[in-house]
């Protein structure tokens, strides 16, 4: 299997990699990496996070293409039939991004705007991303920031009710699948000063929401400007959720930006090791934390199919990668294909760092064990949550 694998690499670094890669890892190596997202079923467990990869038909088409497994698109800013917007603040331009090293690993420069184009053009794209999950293509998810109050203050319903209905009803049949985002850049803005603030907002955000549509919902919690022990009174916070993106970027309060790269891994894996610790060495539990967990959903950081498997055996179910995808063209093996076919190559089948090469060690060391002669990626994530 280690010979094939590296035939495969080096084939599929000369030719596009086939969108049904899925099948060809199945079938070659007798593994299965089927993985879910908001309950939903996919071929493998990686997808795009929410950002400036995701912003037109053009980028959704390519990604369907190159059998990406889902797709979040760019955060819109919610609004109320007048076009009010309460976080109008974030619904701005993003200065030109730039692709950096940071902690030996590489970041994106970003300020952390949402969408810049009016309400109606989102609807569009949405109208788009409910075609291409129907027909099977790619799962589309939208992705929304809708209005936080102070401690003080009530939520903005007007805004919950109009954005939700207008996109449930751009989205079509069946549910609606939807990300509520809470932007990193809300760790440098004061309303994020506030534990009590941020805890209310997760705990009574996901029923405002489901007032006004059936959606199923992924609550992206942000890396908060607290200690480990909060990240996970957050999680705790957001059990109505139907899934917790887990975590967006950390904030650099100096430079004003959200950065990722290594640090932002080895945050989410320290604190995530706490609520399902499978194997992880060094990391004890929180006894009796386990509150019915939400699906899991991993991001941060994530530049190999070594580190989607680490994400995966602290219970994440599937991996939302944005930087990876990002990167120069010639951080990449492949020579032909789009970016993401490219990245999808490298994460999947180098031969040392990725996804299958992973799985044969895990099973080597006795972690993973075949069923029925194969390997399963969800087998790592159910692991993870099973009482210890
Ligand atoms: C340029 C850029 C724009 C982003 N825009 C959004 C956004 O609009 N909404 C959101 O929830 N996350 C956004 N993110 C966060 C990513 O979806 C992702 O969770 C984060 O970057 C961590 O993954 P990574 O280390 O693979 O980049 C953005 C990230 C980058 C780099």
């Amino acid at each position: 299997m280690r010979a094939q694998l590296a035939t495969d690499f080096e084939r599929f670094k000369a030719r596009a990699l086939p969108r049904d890669f899925p099948s060809h890892v199945r079938e070659a190596y007798g593994i299965d990496l089927t993985a879910r997202y908001l309950g939903t079923t996919i071929p493998h467990p990686i997808g795009k996070g929410s950002g400036q990869l995701s912003l037109n038909q053009g980028q959704l088409e390519a990604d369907a293409e190159a059998g990406l497994a889902f797709a979040v698109l760019k955060t819109v800013i919610a609004q109320d039939a007048a076009g009010a917007q309460s976080m109008a603040a974030w619904a701005i331009h993003e200065a030109k991004m730039r692709v950096e090293r940071r902690g030996g690993g590489w970041t994106v420069t970003w300020k952390g705007r949402g969408w810049d184009r009016s309400f109606e053009d989102y609807l569009a794209l949405v109208r788009i991303g409910g075609d291409l999950t129907r027909a099977g293509q790619i799962l589309v998810v939208p992705s929304v920031k809708y209005h936080l109050p102070r401690l003080d203050e009530p939520f903005k319903d007007s805004e919950y009710a109009f954005t939700t209905r207008a996109l449930a009803t751009a989205w079509g049949e069946p549910l609606l699948l939807l990300e509520k985002d809470f932007s990193p850049t809300l760790a440098g803005d004061e309303l994020a000063g506030e534990r009590a603030q941020i805890l209310r907002w997760l705990r009574e955000v996901p029923a405002r929401i489901r007032a006004h549509a059936a959606v199923r919902l992924a609550v992206k919690v942000m890396n908060a400007r607290f200690d480990d022990d909060f990240q996970l009174e957050m999680v705790r916070a957001a059990a109505a959720a139907d899934a917790l993106v887990v975590f967006n970027r950390l904030f650099d309060a100096k430079q004003g930006v959200a950065y990722g790269g290594p640090e932002l891994s080895q945050r989410n894996l320290r604190v995530l090791g706490r609520l399902t610790p499978g194997d992880s060495p060094g990391i004890t539990s929180t006894p009796g934390f386990r509150p019915g967990l939400a699906e899991l959903s991993g991001t941060g950081g994530i530049a190999s199919g070594r580190m989607i498997l680490e994400y995966a055996r602290r219970g994440c179910d599937s991996v939302q990668l944005h930087t990876y995808f990002q990167l120069p063209q010639d951080e990449y093996a492949a020579t032909e294909g789009s970016r993401t076919q490219r990245a999808l190559h490298q994460l999947v089948f180098d031969p040392v760092d990725g996804l299958i090469a992973g799985m044969l060690d895990l099973e080597g060391r006795g972690v993973l064990e075949r069923r029925a002669g194969e390997l399963h990626f969800l087998d790592l994530s159910t692991d993870a949550h099973r009482p210890r």
